[in-house]
């Protein structure tokens, strides 16, 4: 039993957003390290609507190390938590707080444990990308705990051994993840794009179709992939290079007409690829009948719409999962966006989705 000048507790807590990719990451060169076969970019989202809170506490009276998701106790023995665990603690700082009479020294942090409670305020393993939130939370939080004094470059290359999309949470706006060349991973980091102010009459709509967990996680449905399809090899090493040069030009121009082509057409070959891996994946369609048909059915909504008008006013994604992202031109556009999709599916009928989330794009926050 410890005494009563060991019975402190430090806390700390953070809110990280969620990313959706417009151009993906799917496929790993390296499992351990989590280097991806090529280079993706992400908006980040408001975090008002989709996020994480993690709130880190560390106390000499906790006698190893815990966490809890979503109010239960999961395990932090895997590899990945562990990685990013022994990272922080290497680079750990000395910690001082004088009101409580606190002080610790950055050898402690090898011997002292930490309790970690994880909340995420949307579906979790659901294809909204609640492990690039949630890894980038648990990174973020940990690092101020134990003052790790590192940039935030490090930090989303500590992140990405956590989860690769979470490295591109530790920036707000538009964000690129470098694949890197090097084999230990140091410039396999994210960087800012532009941030959350430019652009910023896009608006984000995101259709939840299913909140249950999807069938193949992202992990295990990347690597099926990685081992059967060819397709994936001429979409890394053909596709993506040329789109990520005209994506970042699209975004440095506001360009919507070629975002919203260069979007649609990377989330198409995404799931393209899941369907030429063997076994072949659905993530469209992991769910029930009237989920797979609203899938196409918005896919084939926004597309009927951009033809009409000319020009793309509406851009869809949809990441690992049935739920569907898309990024409205403007507010006007947003506005007749949603007036569609009430009406395409209506409230309490059978084709009722479950609910909308609407946000903009945003920036880190600390929750103090
Ligand atoms: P998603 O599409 O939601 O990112 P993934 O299959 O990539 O789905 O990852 C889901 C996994 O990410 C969860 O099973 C859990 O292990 C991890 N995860 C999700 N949220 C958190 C969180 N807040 N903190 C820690 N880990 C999380
Ligand atoms: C479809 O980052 O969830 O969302 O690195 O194995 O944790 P791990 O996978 P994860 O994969 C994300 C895949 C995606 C596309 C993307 O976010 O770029
Ligand atoms: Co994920």
């Amino acid at each position: 039993m410890a005494d009563e000048s060991q019975k402190w507790v430090l806390l700390v807590t953070a809110r990280t957003p969620t990313n959706i990719a417009v151009i993906k990451y799917w496929g790993k060169r390296d499992e351990k390290l989590i280097l991806p076969v090529n280079d993706s970019i992400s908006v980040t989202l408001d975090p008002d609507h989709l996020c994480t809170t993690t709130t880190v506490a560390v106390s000499p009276t906790f006698d190893h190390d815990r966490m809890w998701l979503n109010g239960k106790e999961i395990s932090l023995s895997g590899g990945r938590f562990q990685s990013c665990l022994r990272e922080l603690r290497s680079r750990a700082g000395d910690v001082e707080d004088k009101e409580k009479g606190i002080k610790i020294s950055k050898e402690d942090w090898g011997k002292l444990h930490i309790h970690i409670a994880s909340y995420n305020n949307f579906p979790t393993a659901a294809g909204l990308a609640s492990s690039a939130a949630g890894l980038a939370c648990f990174v973020f939080s940990l690092a101020k705990l134990m003052n790790v004094n590192e940039d935030q470059s490090k930090l989303s290359a500590i992140a990405r051994q956590g989860s690769g999309s979470a490295c591109r949470s530790l920036y707000g706006g538009f964000v690129k993840w470098i694949m890197g060349k090097e084999e230990n991973g140091s410039d396999s980091v994210a960087v800012q794009l532009a941030d959350e102010k430019h652009w910023d009459e896009l608006v984000i709509i995101v259709a939840v179709v299913s909140s249950r967990q999807k069938e193949t996680s992202s992990t295990s449905g990347m690597r099926e992939t990685v081992e059967t399809s060819l397709l994936l090899q001429h979409r890394a090493k053909e596709v993506v290079p040329k789109r990520i040069l005209k994506m970042e030009e699209a975004i440095r121009n506001r360009d919507f007409a070629s975002f919203a082509q260069l979007t649609c057409a990377d989330s198409n070959q995404f799931h393209a690829v899941c369907l030429d891996t063997s076994p072949p994946i659905f993530y469209m369609n992991d769910t029930s009948h009237r989920q797979k048909i609203t899938y196409f059915r918005i896919i084939s909504l926004v597309e009927k719409w951009n033809r009409a008008e000319g020009t793309p006013q509406v851009a869809y994604t949809f990441d690992a999962g049935p739920n569907a992202v898309m990024i409205a031109h403007n507010r006007k556009v947003a506005g007749l966006l949603l007036q569609r999709l009430l009406y395409h599916f209506p409230p309490n009928t059978d084709a009722d989705l479950s609910s909308y989330i609407v946000g903009d794009k945003s920036i880190l926050q600390d929750a103090g």
